[in-house]
């Protein structure tokens, strides 16, 4: 298989460990079988999220020794303000401690109780903020979104059909904005197109109902775009960006992911009553506006990832790792969401575990298998993950997944080879592994404590 070779040198490194089978069975029973509850240090290729574990560059290093860790008005604060501005376009910035800081405070300024929020597929905390304001998620994406084989290069688009119906249905006046994820995690990090972008922004504006952007994995979504879209070939990932942004009114943007940064996130927004609305929250949440949830050095490193990542090499590189992954599994047979997005691979194990019904967590117990079969840990995205609705019911997602996310920078094509080869080897014993029962469940966001028993 042909791969693109790392555009970056290794600096520093960090040993990782190195497990036997035996130990990895006593971990995973003392977790609970959630991959979430295993300590790092028992891992030994950590696939669990793309989020805060990326490499920093000997830049970005340099630059956490510049620090202002003045209370008010740091330096750096000027220096990440500039950046967003430059880069993304936006004309206000908030900074928070990371992207769940963000919603938390878009949520609370733009939501009334009894409003909808319609989106292109939910994320986990996007949506627990829009819902503990008293808002509705409704799920406007295209269908084929929720299909794992269907190959339509932006799987991410939102169904205008779908947006417009929820406008007719609940009138505009209950609609604050629409959050347009791009690229969208879930659906298996599927990009949305600019022409999709364009039209959501006309329909939007038309309506008077605002645009925010879910911008996390922004860069990636400008790859695909560039390669994917007529008539941006030619043009660079820097301006393709701006061009997405120009068609929102503001985002949220948890920087762990495209900013290249290990911690950090902020609101960005045109619309200056709102920006001072959201100051005069960030006080109480995060901080004084001017650093929010982030100190100085940490300012001062998202500014430069946020150049550093539209960089054409980086980001080349980043999507074409993944791809080699997904495409190694795809080439064995296995189930994967088509066409691997930009962050992760994500496995179907509905369709891995086929005698696994639902309710039995399939995901959740291949996520196990595999760190048990070789010490790489992946994340449950699927049933456990979707939660319960108002009404204490699960939600059922379409999509029962395992997410192998791939950290920035981190990792060669060494690793993604062992990755590849346990998962093959799991394949062919598949029939012999049965589902869980969940023993505890908390009430919010349960993936991410819930513990589980083999059944
Ligand atoms: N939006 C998206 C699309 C995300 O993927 C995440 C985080 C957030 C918002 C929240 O940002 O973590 O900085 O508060 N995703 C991580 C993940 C946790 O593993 O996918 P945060």
């Amino acid at each position: 298989k042909k791969y693109v070779a790392e555009p970056y040198k290794i600096k520093v490194v960090e040993p990782i460990a190195v497990t036997s089978r035996a130990q990895r069975e006593e971990v995973i029973k003392k977790a609970g079988y959630n991959t979430f509850l295993i300590n790092s240090s028992d891992v030994y290729i950590d696939l669990l999220t793309d989020s805060g574990t990326t490499a920093m560059s000997d830049n970005q290093w340099a630059g956490i020794m510049m620090g202002d860790e003045a209370y008010a008005g740091s330096k750096n604060f000027m220096k990440l303000q500039e950046a967003v501005r430059e880069v993304y376009g936006f004309k206000y910035i908030v900074p928070t401690h990371q992207g769940r800081g963000a919603e938390n405070i878009l949520s609370q300024i733009t939501i009334k109780e009894g409003d909808y929020i319609p989106g292109n597929m939910y994320f986990t905390t996007t949506r627990a903020h829009q819902e503990m304001n008293g808002g509705t998620f409704v799920d406007v994406i295209i269908d084929e979104a929720h299909d794992s084989a269907n190959e339509n290069p932006f799987k991410g688009n939102i169904d205008l059909k779908k947006f417009e119906n929820l406008i007719d249905e609940v009138g505009a006046d209950k609609i604050p904005y629409i959050c347009v994820a791009v690229t969208v995690n879930l659906a298996g990090g599927q990009p949305v197109s600019m022409k999709n972008l364009k039209e959501v922004s006309k329909l939007a504006k038309e309506n008077g109902i605002m645009v925010m952007y879910d911008a996390t994995r922004c860069v990636e979504n400008a790859y695909f775009i560039k390669e994917r879209e007529e008539g941006y070939q030619d043009k660079s990932i820097a301006e393709i960006l701006k061009e997405m942004m120009s068609y929102a009114d503001g985002c949220t943007m948890s920087g762990k992911k495209d900013c290249l940064v290990n911690i950090g996130g902020f609101l960005a927004i045109n619309d200056e009553k709102l920006y001072q609305k959201a100051t005069q929250l960030v006080v109480v949440y995060e901080g004084m506006p001017s650093y929010g949830g982030m100190s100085g050095r940490d300012m001062e490193a998202m500014a430069r990832g946020i150049y550093e990542s539209v960089d054409y090499n980086y980001i080349h590189h980043r999507i074409t790792q993944c791809r080699y992954l997904g495409d190694k599994l795809s080439d064995a047979g296995i189930p994967i969401v088509k066409p691997v997005g930009g962050h992760a691979v994500f496995l179907d194990a509905k369709q891995f575990y086929p005698h696994i019904p639902q309710d039995e967590f399939p995901a959740q117990m291949l996520a196990a298998q595999l760190y048990l079969k070789s010490g790489v840990r992946s994340m449950e995205r699927g049933i456990i993950s979707a939660g319960r609705d108002k009404d204490g019911n699960n939600y059922h997602p379409k999509l029962e997944l395992v997410r192998l996310t791939i950290p920035r920078r981190v990792y060669t094509y060494a690793h993604m080879d062992v990755v590849a080869d346990s998962i093959i080897d799991l394949y062919k014993e598949r029939d012999k592994v049965k589902g869980l029962k969940m023993v505890y469940e908390p009430p919010v966001l349960r993936f991410f404590t819930a513990r589980f028993e083999p059944l």
